[in-house]
């Protein structure tokens, strides 16, 4: 679709992302490859397009681009929502849900008791199995699998952890209001044994939910590996709202040491910058990883939402896109590992028509240049800006005549900045017009940016992907124009590169 054929329902419909069709979505769910697709599951409401009736929604994708849809996964009753949790493929059928010749996939979900339910108002993790391939799913009869008698106890993300010594399941979950990750072990999927708790750590003004736990080399490898600890957190982000923070440290099978916990220093306040974040932008929340992704690459999505204004948005009659796919890798950066984040997929190679601008250089003097034939709803744009004298530096993307959306960076706060502040439509929530700001130097003197552009996102990978920022925008169909500038003296862009798509 593209903007000049969008209805005025379907104009915030995003081109890359992917939407459900007329309901609501929240945290993605159970993210697996197998047998050939990525499988995304999904908090759905089937009934609506706000929160509620949590069930499981169910899409797939050859590529991460082009998602198909599928009938509800699983679904809520009269007992339980369905909330979130992570899905493995059993290939041992260590659980005995399968048979020798067909291995099940295994849900692993939160089960939260409804009124009717003489559990009401506890939460517990339960299972259901799948022997078709991830397309129906039973729930297993002896449910829930762990329950501690908390009404906060959610979001298990399960993992094969092998060593050269041993091989067992292991479930990351959360007490959320506790602050705390807690960690489980089993040899079968259905029988659980507690092993440790890690938290209150680092960012903690919010609920803590939806943790995943993973190995990544570093340096590609040249400097042995370390664990990555994810945890979101609502509210209480660097921006506002929700966002995902992690943790570089050690995992021994048993317990996870963090390397990358600030304890002393600055305010609370202002140690929210020296916490490691996802994205800094207001909508990347209860991102979560894929299990068996070929190649062993980490593939990570998220909700691309925030609970501030979760359901005000105005997209109808659907409710939520989620994020790109991203490939997640830690480099060395300032001495310490840290993620570096990139699209999961070239979309030069993964999208069939596109129209390409190249332009080497433009040196600006305190202008603005709207750069003809260079517009579009749906774009990556890349390029690299040096600032000469200029205290502010960046790009105006989907500008109309009233309306555009600011990425830029300021050179005097060592700020890359998303201002959507005059993005467009923005009064469905006091909190949406909103300056999102992160941290960043340059290197050699340079800021290298990839952003994509959708009809209701932006994302920006800066400095090789090692800060990022995604926000939701609503612009108007009509807003197409893509800009350059520099404010306060001059800069210097150079290898601007734009990809139009569709
Ligand atoms: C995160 C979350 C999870 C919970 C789910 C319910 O956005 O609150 O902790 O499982 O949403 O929809």
């Amino acid at each position: 679709m593209t903007a000049s054929t969008a209805s005025t329902a379907e104009k915030y419909r995003p081109s890359l992302h992917f939407s459900a069709q007329d309901t609501w979505v929240n945290d993605p769910n159970g993210l697996i490859y197998h047998d050939g697709l990525y499988h995304l599951y999904y908090q759905n409401n089937p009934f609506g397009n706000v929160w509620g009736n949590m069930s499981w929604g169910h899409a797939t994708s050859p590529d991460l681009l082009s998602w198909t849809r599928h009938p509800v996964a699983i679904a809520c009753d009269e007992n339980e929502d369905i909330f979130s949790g992570s899905i493995v493929f059993d290939k041992e059928n260590t659980s005995g849900f399968g048979t020798s010749e067909s291995a099940p996939l295994i849900a692993f979900y939160t089960s939260a008791y409804k009124p009717g339910n003489a559990r009401h108002g506890i939460q517990a993790q339960s299972v259901a199995y799948s022997l078709d391939g991830g397309y129906s799913w039973s729930k297993h009869s002896g449910n829930p699998v762990i329950d501690r008698n908390s009404p906060e106890f959610r979001d298990p993300k399960v993992f094969r952890y092998s060593s050269a010594e041993t091989s067992y399941w292991v479930m990351v979950t959360v007490e959320a209001q506790d602050h705390q990750v807690v960690l489980y072990k089993s040899e079968n999927l259905l029988d659980w044994q507690y092993l440790s708790t890690f938290g209150p750590a680092n960012a903690t003004s919010g609920v803590w939910e939806c943790p995943d736990l993973f190995e990544l080399p570093v340096d590609g490898g040249a400097n042995g590996s370390k664990w990555v600890l994810v945890v979101n957190l609502n509210p209480g982000g660097p921006n506002n709202g929700s966002a995902g923070q992690y943790f570089v440290g050690q995992f021994d099978g048993t317990t996870f040491t963090s390397e990358s916990t600030v304890t002393e220093g600055r305010s609370d306040n202002e140690r929210l910058n020296d916490y490691q974040w996802l994205d800094w932008g207001r909508d990347y929340y209860a991102a979560v990883s894929f299990g068996d992704v070929p190649d062993g690459r980490r593939l990570m999505i998220s909700w691309m939402n925030n609970w501030e204004y979760a359901n005000q948005i105005p997209t109808s009659p659907w409710r939520s896109p989620m994020s790109l796919a991203r490939e997640v890798t830690l480099q060395t950066i300032d001495g310490a590992p840290r993620l570096v984040q990139k699209p999961a997929f070239d979309p030069k190679n993964e999208l069939g028509s596109t129209q390409n601008f190249g332009l080497d250089s433009v040196q600006l003097d305190d202008e603005v240049r709207v750069l003809d034939q260079a517009g579009g709803a749906v774009q990556r744009i890349e390029l690299s800006v040096t600032p000469g004298t200029a205290n502010e530096v960046g790009l105006v993307v989907r500008g109309g005549q009233a309306e555009g959306t600011r990425i830029g960076v300021n050179v005097e706060q060592s700020a890359l900045f998303v201002d959507r502040r005059n993005s467009g439509e923005s009064d469905f929530h006091e909190s949406f017009a909103s300056l999102d700001k992160a941290p960043i130097l340059p290197l050699n003197g340079s800021y290298e940016l990839t952003i994509f552009v959708d009809h209701c996102s932006v994302e920006i990978f800066a400095q090789g992907g090692s800060v990022t920022i995604t926000d939701l925008i609503f612009p108007s169909p009509e807003s197409i124009d893509l800009s350059l500038y520099a404010t306060g003296g001059s800069a210097q862009f150079s290898n601007v590169d734009v990809v139009r798509f569709y």
